[in-house]
């Protein structure tokens, strides 16, 4: 019998998720179907116990949705929990069990398709809202040399710094503080990119040899050429949705799928 997926969200139109999973499923020869659902403001509860009931096993839950994915599971993975937000759900006859792998999805594609190896590196993280939740916890588990969290409100920052009482030893900051300090690996989690905008980023920020991951993909951001103009590397965010994509439909079907000819396909489509 085939087994029913769907990511929800709004907007949802342009979601390349079903794409992916298709591509996911036609690889490892999973009997699945994966369709888009739009999630109208109020009804997201029905709608997610609506699919369930018509036999769903699994959503993937995109923008506006994910805080409210997570108040709806019943069971919580550790990296949801520290996330406190929820891309990934998973239903049987009595749990809704909610996961999150944006963050796990981020760095398999920084180290394994960017090859670049995060240890005893200096991080900075623009950005406090939605896209920075998902990271933080991940990131703090690797040997990292520091991790810094810029942001315009620099409150949020410090707000979801506190949300990780055994890391304390993250700095804080605007992007001011940032002057005449140098990282080798800058991820931009603001949602500056998508109205053409950028963080305000001190021209010195790059360290040689430097990666600038921004999180939106599809697109060369205005962070991109200002990374790719001072020496700096430069990844939009697509391999991080495709790597979270393959992280969700790891915790369904317990097959990984292979994501390198996936990457492949989306960015010769897009070309
Ligand atoms: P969401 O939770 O949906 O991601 P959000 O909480 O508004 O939305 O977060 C968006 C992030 O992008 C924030 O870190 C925001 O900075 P502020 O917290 O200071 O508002 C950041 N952001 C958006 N536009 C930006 C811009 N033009 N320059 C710098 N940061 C920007």
């Amino acid at each position: 019998m085939t087994d029913s997926y769907a990511v929800i969200g709004n907007p949802i139109t342009h979601s390349l998720s079903p794409r992916i999973h298709a591509a996911f499923a036609a690889q490892t020869a999973q009997d699945i179907v994966y369709k888009t659902i739009l999630g109208e403001a109020g009804a997201f509860p029905a709608t997610v116990t609506q699919f369930r009931q018509a036999g769903g096993k699994g959503l993937n839950v995109t923008l506006p949705f994910k805080h409210e994915a997570f108040e709806l599971a019943t069971r919580h993975s550790e990296r949801a929990q520290l996330a406190g937000a929820v891309n990934t759900l998973s239903f049987d006859d009595s749990e809704i069990a909610g996961d999150n792998t944006d963050g796990v999805g981020l760095l398999h594609d920084i180290a394994q398709n960017l090859n670049f190896d995060v240890r005893d590196k200096r991080v900075l993280l623009l950005g406090a809202g939605g896209a920075s939740f998902g990271v933080v916890g991940p990131l703090l588990a690797l040997p990292l040399q520091s991790l810094t969290i810029a942001n315009r409100t620099v409150s949020k920052a410090v707000a979801l710094r506190a949300r990780f009482s055994a890391h304390a030893n993250v700095d804080c900051c605007g992007y001011d503080a940032l002057k005449g300090r140098q990282f080798e690996l800058v991820i931009n989690a603001t949602s500056a990119g998508l109205s053409g905008a950028m963080p305000a980023l001190p021209d010195d920020v790059f360290a040689p040899g430097a990666l600038a991951y921004d999180m939106v993909y599809g697109k060369t951001t205005p962070f991109m050429q200002f990374a790719q103009a001072r020496g700096a590397r430069a990844a939009d965010g697509l391999g991080m949705l495709v790597e979270q994509a393959a992280e969700s439909f790891y915790i369904w079907r317990r097959v990984r799928p292979q994501t390198a000819p996936v990457i492949a396909l989306l960015r010769g489509a897009a070309s």
